[in-house]
């Protein structure tokens, strides 16, 4: 590389966005399951146009591109959309970028100085029939299902949503959370919120975490909710001194609060723990005064810096599991390891989410290289503790894999993995179906995209 130009590694490669909105119908290799009829949804940053300060771009601020994968009688067909948010129509309208990255003053033009600069990159949920693309620090944003056309914000959640709801398989209701709420950035203000199963938003609360954080996702179980508050601290003093807004600060240490989902927010009890960084839990449960989450845990923050500005240390995650003990005096956090290999995106049979699971997935990376390319899936069966895992070609990475049950009725983890894997060497990607419990066979069918699609954050699938 040229030592006075720096390429940002999140406008290249596999990182770099598609700037096309496209329909195709894919040519498959193998035999989709004629069951298997749905659409796996898909979403990551792609930003619209060249970002106005390419060198200090972070991968999580470009806008969100859905890309949706429609399966019916073993065809599938491929869409691509654009959610045009106002920050995307704004843009559009002037023909380049006008937000600072991460929303930056510094480098934000006057001509969006006011407006609403939300991407809507981070997740993509169905409940109660309503498509919604999520980020942090804004409201759900409403996509229509099947043309993937921008509806608007859901203004009926009243302020931000993270990108990680969990929707309860028994009773319907999608609980949620929201961090950084109030009138200043970086607060440690946090909300709780419940959405019937019928799409009415029916609860929403406002409590202070020990301190600001970002916090990615949460833990919920049938009967409690656990905020995940780690030293991943969001400053607005430091903000305001040029450094990171957010910073790994392992001193304050790793705080979880646990409160019953039909209590209010004055009960939470914080439960503590040496400092870690956590994404993505895999699932939670509880049993008597037990709750037990499995969580992919990192011992520091990967890809974000430290407090006085200076690079992060690169990390990987593995699966453990914690457990609070809500009968003891103690608030400490039980952990113990229950994988020991890197990994990241797990996800469990949504039919037992918030229920005891036995089947776990995940994208893993056998190398250990510590970065984001996982070019592996593991299947773990945690009642036998047997583990397999699918490694790709060298180069390649999939997506985060998502489980499909074969019926309605089928046997928790009895059914299919989806998943969408980058070909480097063709620099091409495949939509990908695997049997849930033979992942080491490899892909039962691929259905090939004649294009990339870059990498991106999470996907769900829904029945159709
Ligand atoms: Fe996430």
């Amino acid at each position: 590389m040229d030592g006075n130009v720096r390429i940002n590694p999140y406008l290249s490669g596999n990182f770099a966005p598609v700037r096309s909105e496209d329909d195709f119908e894919l040519s498959v290799v193998g035999e989709i399951p004629a069951d298997l009829r749905g659409a796996l949804l898909r979403i990551g940053p792609n930003p619209q146009f060249e970002p106005r300060d390419p060198e200090h771009h972070h991968w999580f601020g470009g806008d969100g591109m859905v890309h949706g994968f429609y399966v019916e009688d073993g065809k599938v067909h491929y869409r691509n959309r654009y959610v045009r948010t106002p920050k995307w129509e704004l843009e559009h309208e002037h023909g380049r970028a006008l937000f600072g990255s991460m929303g930056d003053p510094r480098t934000t033009d006057p001509l969006a100085v006011g407006n609403e600069g939300g991407v809507a990159n981070t997740n993509i949920v169905c409940h109660a029939g309503r498509l919604m693309a999520l980020e942090e620090a804004h409201p759900p944003f409403v996509m229509d299902l099947k043309s993937l056309e921008s509806k608007g914000y859901a203004r009926d959640y009243q302020g931000r949503v993270t990108a990680h709801p969990k929707i309860d398989p028994t009773t319907g209701e999608m609980v949620w959370f929201a961090y950084g709420v109030g009138e200043m950035p970086l607060s440690a203000g946090m909300s709780y919120g419940v959405t019937a199963a019928d799409g009415t938003v029916v609860r929403r609360q406002e409590f202070q975490a020990p301190f600001a954080s970002m916090v990615h996702d949460f833990m919920t179980t049938q009967n409690h909710v656990l905020f995940p508050v780690l030293p991943l601290t969001g400053s607005l003093e430091r903000a305001m001194k040029g450094l990171p807004p957010f910073a790994w600060e392992p001193d304050k240490g790793a705080y979880v609060g646990v409160m019953r989902r039909d209590a209010d927010v004055s009960t939470i009890r914080w439960f503590n723990a040496p400092a870690c960084y956590v994404f993505h839990p895999l699932n939670s449960w509880e049993e008597g005064d037990k709750l037990f989450c499995d969580v992919m845990r990192y011992d520091v923050a990967p890809l974000f810096p430290k407090a006085d500005g200076s690079p992060g240390d690169k990390a990987a995650a593995r699966l453990v599991r914690w457990t609070f003990d809500l009968a003891s005096n103690s608030d400490a956090i039980k952990e113990e390891p229950l994988d020991d290999l890197d990994g990241e995106f797990p996800r469990v049979d949504p039919r037992v989410e918030t229920l005891k699971h036995r089947h776990g997935w995940y994208a893993a990376d056998p190398s250990g290289s510590k970065t984001v390319r996982l070019n592996s899936i593991a299947h773990l069966d945690l009642a036998t503790g047997k583990r397999q895992v699918f490694e790709l070609d060298a180069g390649d990475a999939t997506s985060e894999p998502v489980f499909v049950p074969r019926s309605a009725d089928a046997a928790e983890g009895d059914g299919w993995i989806t998943a969408v894997i980058y070909r480097a060497g063709e620099d091409r990607s495949d939509f990908a179906v695997f049997e849930g419990q033979d992942i080491a066979r490899g892909p039962i069918a691929v259905a090939k995209v004649p294009r990339r699609v870059p990498f991106g954050f999470h996907g769900n699938w829904v029945g159709m």
